[in-house]
């Protein structure tokens, strides 16, 4: 019988929206997680098995991974949870997928490349909106040029965002805002760097601010362009934990603040409703600048981040089950920037 896909984290927000799509699919997911009786929930809804285990739990992760085909984790913060499964996955030779948009996560990750490739498996966090979207993207932007140099994105329209995504956010107060200059990760005040973007929708340009995105990891391997930075819109949440980085500096990465403001997150809701997956879309623009001095500029139209990190991971996973890569890979060094064709309701402009 063929082995299932092991979902970890499937209890969260984005685990159970794609344990949903995976049903609708006609996918076969066993789903794992910390907590037993959330897990009991979900799989009489979706029918699928499941099995519990923290990820201190060695013992308990291997037989969960001999019996699977592929390690698919939704179990965020993971600065918690990523590198004891990768390490799993290693020694088990199965697969690691994981939807993070963590910087340190992927360095992590990269760093594990050798003892990937010995075990002939795939390490490929990421796979979801941060960084599936914007990865192929800048690959696809930085091929339009001869010598790409400079590599700039934004991103607007992400919406209302899940109290992972916001918890993992407030997560990055503790080492401030990362861009690559030169080839190297380097921190900047947050609110410090500032450009205005237009993404030739019509509505002008519009202030951004520098985000610690995960494509100042992920891009950098996937165009070998040493000078990256991510914006996103001057506006609410983005501005406030920016003001708070600024002003406040390292004080709001103390474990009390973090904890302070994780409980602030936990009385919201737990993330978009099931209308604002259909109908809400997020933009994408990158502009490249080539050795010569010339920018180029592409857009790229998407659904809903969390819509669309269900229809990637379940994607990318297909496609490494299909064909595994060997080592750290990004989705743009495993599928290239034609990837993007596979996903549902994503518009490429090249202006
Ligand atoms: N790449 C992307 O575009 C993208 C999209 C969506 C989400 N994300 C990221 O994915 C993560 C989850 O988001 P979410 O919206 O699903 O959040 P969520 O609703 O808070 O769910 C978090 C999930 O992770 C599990 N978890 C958290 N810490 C854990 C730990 N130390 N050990 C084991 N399990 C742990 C939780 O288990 P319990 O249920 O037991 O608490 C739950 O299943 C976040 O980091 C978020 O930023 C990324």
């Amino acid at each position: 019988m063929k082995k299932p896909i092991l979902l970890y984290g499937a209890t969260g927000y984005t685990g159970r929206l794609i344990a949903r799509t995976a049903k609708t699919r006609g996918v076969t997911l066993r789903l794992a997680g910390r907590n037993a009786e959330k897990l009991r929930v979900l799989s009489q809804e979706t029918g699928f098995d499941w099995t519990a285990f923290p990820v201190s739990d060695g013992a308990t992760i291997s037989r969960a991974l001999e019996a699977s085909a592929l390690l698919l984790s939704a179990a965020g913060p993971f600065s918690a949870t990523a590198a004891p499964l990768m390490d799993a996955c290693i020694a088990a030779g199965i697969s690691y997928l994981d939807i993070t948009g963590e910087i340190d996560v992927f360095e992590t990750a990269a760093g594990r490349d050798a003892p990937a490739r010995q075990a002939g498996i795939t390490i490929m966090p990421g796979v979801g909106f941060d960084v599936v979207p914007s990865d192929c993207l800048a690959k696809h932007i930085s091929d339009r040029v001869k010598t790409p140099v400079r590599l700039v994105l934004g991103v607007k329209g992400l919406g209302m965002p899940s109290r992972g995504t916001g918890k993992t956010a407030v997560e990055t107060l503790k080492t401030g805002v990362r861009i690559r200059k030169n080839g190297v990760l380097t921190t900047v005040r947050p609110g410090s760097l500032v450009r205005d973007l237009d993404y030739g929708l019509g509505d002008g340009a519009e202030r951004h601010v520098a985000v610690p995105w995960g494509d100042v990891s992920t891009a950098f391997r996937s165009t070998g362009i040493g000078d990256i930075e991510v914006y996103f819109p001057a506006t609410g949440p983005v501005m406030a934990l920016a003001r708070l980085g600024h002003w406040l500096g390292p004080l709001p990465g103390l474990p009390p603040v973090q904890r302070f403001l994780k409980a602030q997150i936990d009385k919201r809701p737990e993330g978009p409703g099931a209308e604002a997956l259909a109908v809400d879309n997020a933009t994408l623009m990158a502009l490249v600048t080539d050795a010569d001095g010339t920018v180029v500029k592409s857009r790229l139209e998407t659904p809903n981040g969390y819509t669309l990190t269900a229809d990637a991971s379940l994607k990318a996973t297909a496609a490494i089950l299909q064909n595994p890569v060997p080592g750290y890979q990004t989705p743009a060094t495993a599928f290239g920037g034609g990837f993007l064709d596979q996903l549902e309701g994503c518009r490429l402009t090249d202006l």
